[in-house]
């Protein structure tokens, strides 16, 4: 049998063109719906969402669309999660348990309120927060429980859900990977008291940067609604500031253009989802990788593929397949959130280290996060845009690359 000769190596890549990107316009739907909105508000003259129609519009289209009692605009997926922090109002040296795998924005708003971050580790396959990882985590002082739904797959919410009620602390959704992501009947970001989603470049939709954050309760959508505008609360003649918050507010022009986005998110979550099925029919019969689990509610923001020690080196994997004209990337970060500096290191507010005095994030802390991450996480960038001939190509370059690095069985 002819030898494969990888990109790499000097062989002809399997594609030639780019792929399309969330980076462009090739992989963003932006269409004349957006064009108006920005023109509708720039005419309008009125830029800020304080005294707008935009951002409160928006918030009632999103509720609806996730049927939630409450949306607040805000802006960014971060400030999103420092809003649902803020709810939780946690006092200095709580704790809150998340994932170490995760955009840092999942992290830094528990920081940022004084809390503690408690790393709970993942499921080896998803990646995803499991009920045993977090009930070992949960001590006295925990007050909340940050999910993420990484990549798209929804974590097990229901069960957190239940565990969060016995212990009576509070369950925050982090939707920023996963709009529209099934669970049961209703979706991600509908089971936790709270949850939060991103309008970044790069997610299911985009303003460029943008969050929001839904909850059923009214208390809770106040105090969120609060925290995005320094405590001032606008809906009483007072011009006073109930307690320490930031400016986290939406503008028009990013409410505006979200409105639009919403009208097309169906449609990208079913085209990703369309791409993604026949990807994985394409690889089902490789050795050694195992293409992402979808029990019909997977919403594929990335394609993430895991690698048995017999596929290869994940390192190498990565480079061959972005040689080949298929962008990939090993691990998605370089390490788990606990590794970054500001955590490990607690480089946090002047030399104090504070909150973080107490706590210590060793490596190894999360062995199974530091697995998928080090050895065994790759991640292609996926879209909506794509065609058959596209994901043709993708697995044409997964099987080439899988020909030459995969040891024999
Ligand atoms: C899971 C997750 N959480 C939080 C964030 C932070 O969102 P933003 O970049 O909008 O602040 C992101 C994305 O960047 C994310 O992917």
């Amino acid at each position: 049998m002819e030898k494969t000769v990888l990109a790499r190596d000097g062989g002809t890549p399997v594609r030639t063109s780019p792929l399309p990107s969330v980076m462009d316009a090739s992989g963003r739907r932006f269409g004349d719906d957006e064009v108006k909105a920005v023109e509708r508000v720039l005419r309008s003259g009125m830029l800020s969402a304080t005294w707008g129609t935009e951002a409160p519009a928006l918030e009632l289209e999103f509720a609806d669309l996730l049927g939630a009692g409450y949306a607040v605009a805000c802006s960014s997926g971060t400030a999103a999660l420092h809003l649902a922090v803020a709810a939780v109002d946690p006092e200095p040296g709580d704790e809150i348990i998340t994932t170490p795998i995760s955009d840092m924005g999942t992290v830094f708003p528990i920081m940022m309120q004084n809390a503690v971050p408690v790393f709970a580790d993942v499921d080896p396959i998803t990646g995803n927060l499991t009920p045993e990882t977090v009930a070992a985590a949960i001590t006295p002082r925990t007050k909340a429980v940050i999910v993420v739904h990484l990549f798209g797959k929804p974590a097990p919410v229901r069960e957190l859900r239940e565990l969060c009620d016995r212990h009576g602390i509070l369950l925050i959704e982090d939707c920023a990977q996963a709009y529209l992501a099934p669970v049961g009947d209703t979706f991600v970001g509908r089971i936790g008291h709270i949850g939060c989603f991103s309008l970044q470049q790069t997610k299911h939709i985009s303003a460029g940067d943008g969050g929001l954050a839904v909850t059923d309760d009214a208390a809770r959508a106040r105090r969120m609604r609060l925290f995005a505008d320094k405590g001032w609360p606008r809906d009483t003649d007072e011009r006073t500031y109930l307690f320490l918050a930031l400016n986290y507010r939406m503008t028009e022009l990013v409410a505006s253009v979200t409105r639009a986005q919403l009208t097309r998110l169906r449609g990208v979550v079913a085209d990703r989802r369309t791409a993604a099925g026949r990807a994985s029919a394409g690889i089902a019969d490789l050795a050694g990788i195992t293409a992402p689990p979808d029990g019909g509610d997977h919403v594929y923001w990335q394609y993430p593929l895991i690698l048995s020690p017999a596929a290869g080196d994940l390192h190498e994997w990565a480079a061959a397949l972005t040689a080949e004209g298929v962008p990939a990337n090993g691990g998605y970060l370089t390490g788990p959130l606990y590794a970054a500096p500001a955590v490990r290191e607690r480089i946090t507010y002047g030399q104090s280290r504070f909150p973080l005095q107490d706590a210590e994030y060793p490596p190894g802390l999360c062995p199974n996060a530091e697995d998928l991450i080090n050895s065994r996480l790759l991640v292609l960038p996926w879209n909506e845009n794509y065609t058959d001939a596209d994901v043709d190509d993708i697995v044409a370059a997964i099987r080439k690359v899988h020909s030459a690095l995969a040891r024999e069985a």
